[in-house]
């Protein structure tokens, strides 16, 4: 942006130099953007019983904010709706691409509906003057505007569902869930939808775009970090595309008595390989990780579920690579300790049943293989799963007892 705003400003003073010369200012103006427009989004992220958060992406730098109206039968513009900003820049509303509007001091189980609004950044001239380009609304006249119901306090049932290692195969993603809008309570991504990661754009680009079209404007969206997801020039900026609870790389999320942990589970090689250039320090990160996660497994919040179930990216394998070494080491000797019902990974490419005994998890461990379509029905006796691939093929079928 820094760049864009020299620019601008050197655009702006050279006009000023001439400013008896009118035309010239006009002919400068003329070069800048007069509007700006959604290019991904809305898809929303961290729905609670209280609040939810709106991100979208911009085609320039723009300050958003998001307009929020009860599903009550009236017209959007029936009244001013109230406003929410992205409060990221700490009280400053930031000049941004990719917006964060988190919307709080909501009911439970209640239906809202939201707008999402911008103006552009046209100009600045090096002082404290900003221009805008014309103000975007999301069109609430000729459509219905996207509506988000908040997590109720109680639920008997979840139905949702889980994808991974999609590798940017976007035509196949959106076969996946093209009949996705209003069937699940949440959808999960477990890791490595992208293989590199070295453009701003390149996340909309290869599945976001599509699943914000699809389901995620209305759909609550939990994205695990896979290990590709440490790869690439903009690697680094991967968390700037969601918002979790916590802030961190992992998080925890909760629907009533069904209680959600989502790992990072790192790399699948050593930090010191040749492939990482020195460019990762996932040892320490993922040792952090395991105290958060002992803390989280000490809650009250965890204790009193009913049903547990992590997504990790990659499976604990005792005889594997160090990354599924890690998760064995890190993590599953603090879930055996905690008690967990099933862990939900991916990675191998591969389906595969890991039952209790067969790594030194005392869990079952489940991998859904790239590319398929895994949806999970949870009562607080039984946990079934069904995969099916891109044709909406079943390929294997399974179920666990709740084990409290
Ligand atoms: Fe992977």
């Amino acid at each position: 942006m820094k760049k864009v705003l020299a620019l601008v400003s050197l655009i702006l003073c050279a006009a000023a130099l001439h400013a008896q010369n009118a035309p010239q200012v006009d002919s400068a103006l003329k070069q800048l953007p007069s509007a700006v427009k959604c290019v991904c989004g809305p898809y929303l992220q961290n729905v609670t019983t209280d609040g939810f958060t709106v991100m979208w992406v911009s085609d320039i730098d723009a300050l958003g904010w998001v307009e929020l109206a009860p599903d009550d039968g009236t017209h959007f513009y029936h009244e001013d709706r109230p406003k929410y900003y992205d409060m990221t820049g700490n009280g400053i509303n930031p000049l941004t691409r990719i917006h964060t509007v988190r919307i709080t001091g909501l009911q439970p189980g209640t239906r809202y509906r939201y707008r999402i609004m911008m103006k552009g950044l046209r100009a600045f001239n090096g002082e404290r003057d900003i221009l805008f380009t014309k103000p975007y609304g999301a069109d609430v006249y000729r459509s219905k505007p996207p509506v988000v119901t908040t997590v109720r306090e109680e639920y008997d049932k979840l139905h949702f569902a889980v994808v991974n290692d999609i590798h940017e195969h976007d035509k196949e993603l959106r076969e996946l869930f093209k009949d996705a809008r209003g069937q699940y309570d949440f959808v999960v991504f477990n890791g490595d939808m992208t293989s590199v990661i070295n453009r701003e754009m390149h996340i909309a680009e290869s599945y976001l775009k599509s699943a914000a079209e699809l389901f995620a404007n209305e759909t609550p969206l939990y994205v695990t970090r896979g290990n590709h997801e440490y790869r690439g020039l903009d690697a680094i900026r991967w968390l700037s595309w969601y918002q979790f609870p916590g802030g961190r790389t992992y998080y925890t999320f909760q629907y009533g008595q069904f209680f959600f942990i989502a790992l990072d589970s790192g790399e699948d090689k050593p930090d010191s390989d040749i492939e990482y250039q020195g460019m990762l320090s996932t040892g320490q990160h993922l040792r952090e990780e395991a105290e958060w996660l002992r803390q989280v497994t000490a809650s009250d919040a965890f204790k009193n579920a009913k049903v547990r179930i992590v997504f990790s990216h990659i499976p604990p394998r005792q005889k594997g690579w160090l990354g599924d070494q890690q998760v064995c080491d890190l993590f599953v000797p603090v879930l055996n300790e905690a008690g967990i019902d099933l862990m939900i990974c991916a990675h191998e490419h591969r389906y595969s049943y890991c039952p209790v005994g067969t790594s030194n998890a005392d869990f079952p461990v489940v991998v859904n293989k790239n590319v398929e379509l895994m949806t999970v029905d949870a009562d607080s006796r039984e946990i079934s799963l069904r995969m099916t691939d891109p044709s909406g093929k079943e390929t294997h079928k399974l179920s666990f007892p709740v084990r409290r």
